[in-house]
């Protein structure tokens, strides 16, 4: 699935900016219409190919992970969090709107990711799938996912951190939406149970990676490259992969857990090779 593919699914179900809460409907769309890789969107159509599923129920999933993502975004922006100006190459949504308007639009997409999510009962999708796959989708996003997660990682932040502790934090703030993209793919195409569950393992493992080689970006990229505040860890004294292990350390640990989620992926019913080489190109992704 194209970038492009994924943008026009995620257009259709952004909100019409009218009526009397209009800044609400602006400052969503500024934040999700900034672009982004689109990787977590991807990764739902993607696996959802891969275990040959069929109709569109999986598209309304795809806008809720970016939705939801984006929302994660805005918020680890915020003044109380990172402090970041620059996102996805524009001002950050706190920066342009206030404040006030990155606190609600961050909760507007998450609540709007939900209400987005459920329109998939009504695309003749099997909704015992559907139904389980908006619950992972909370779990994975909520206290025992990104913001169990965010929360470690902010209150943690200028401590130095037990390499456990930051496995954690990595494993909930980044691995969990990965993990949610991937299982919802696989659920709504009616995968079997050890599937979905080896999917988990797998989307973990690219989490990691994920995350680890986000760490280096902070370190070795430029804001204009990034499209976002390089050296932001610096700033708020933050435990990373780097500081605990070093940058070529790091790297090798990206290139290892990548290895092992492709090889979990032969593992499978079923192969998706256009799957496996995007996950082998985020080890040296630049941005
Ligand atoms: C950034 O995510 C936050 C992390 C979990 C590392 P992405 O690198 O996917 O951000 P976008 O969506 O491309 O802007
Ligand atoms: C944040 O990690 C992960 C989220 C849940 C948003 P970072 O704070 O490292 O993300 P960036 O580098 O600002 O994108
Ligand atoms: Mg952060
Ligand atoms: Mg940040
Ligand atoms: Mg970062």
């Amino acid at each position: 699935m194209k970038t492009e593919e994924v943008e026009e699914i995620i257009e259709r179900f952004l909100p019409a900016e009218e009526g009397l809460q209009k800044t609400i409907f602006t400052a969503m769309n500024y934040s999700v219409r900034a672009g982004g890789k689109r990787l977590r969107p991807i990764l739902v159509m993607e696996t959802f190919r891969l275990f040959d599923g069929h109709g569109k129920a999986a598209e309304p999933f795809a806008a809720a992970l970016e939705f939801i993502h984006t929302s994660s975004l805005i918020h680890d922006d915020l003044p109380c969090m990172d402090n970041d100006t620059l996102r996805r190459g524009k001002e950050t949504t706190w920066h342009k709107f206030g404040e006030d308007m990155g606190v609600l639009s961050g909760d507007a997409l998450m609540m709007y990711a939900m209400e987005t999510a459920a329109a998939a009962f009504s695309y003749n999708a099997n909704p015992k799938n559907v139904g389980t796959a908006m619950h992972v989708l909370a779990r994975k996003t909520g206290i025992y996912g990104m913001i169990g997660g965010q929360t470690v990682d902010v209150e943690e932040t200028g401590k130095a951190l037990a390499p456990e502790t930051l496995d954690f934090v990595y494993d909930l703030k980044t691995c969990a939406l990965l993990e949610a993209a991937m299982m919802c793919g696989a659920i709504l195409a009616d995968a079997s149970r050890e599937d979905v569950q080896n999917v988990e393992r797998i989307a973990k493992k690219v989490g990691m990676a994920f995350q680890i080689r986000d760490d280096i970006l902070d370190v070795i990229s430029t804001d204009e490259e990034l499209g976002k505040n390089v050296h932001s860890d610096e700033k708020n004294e933050k435990t990373t992969y780097v500081t605990l292990y070093g940058l070529e350390n790091a790297e090798k640990k990206v290139a290892e857990l990548t290895e092992e989620a492709v090889a979990l992926m032969h593992s499978l019913t079923g192969e998706n090779r256009f799957l496996e080489n995007l996950l082998v190109s985020l080890i040296s992704r630049n941005r």
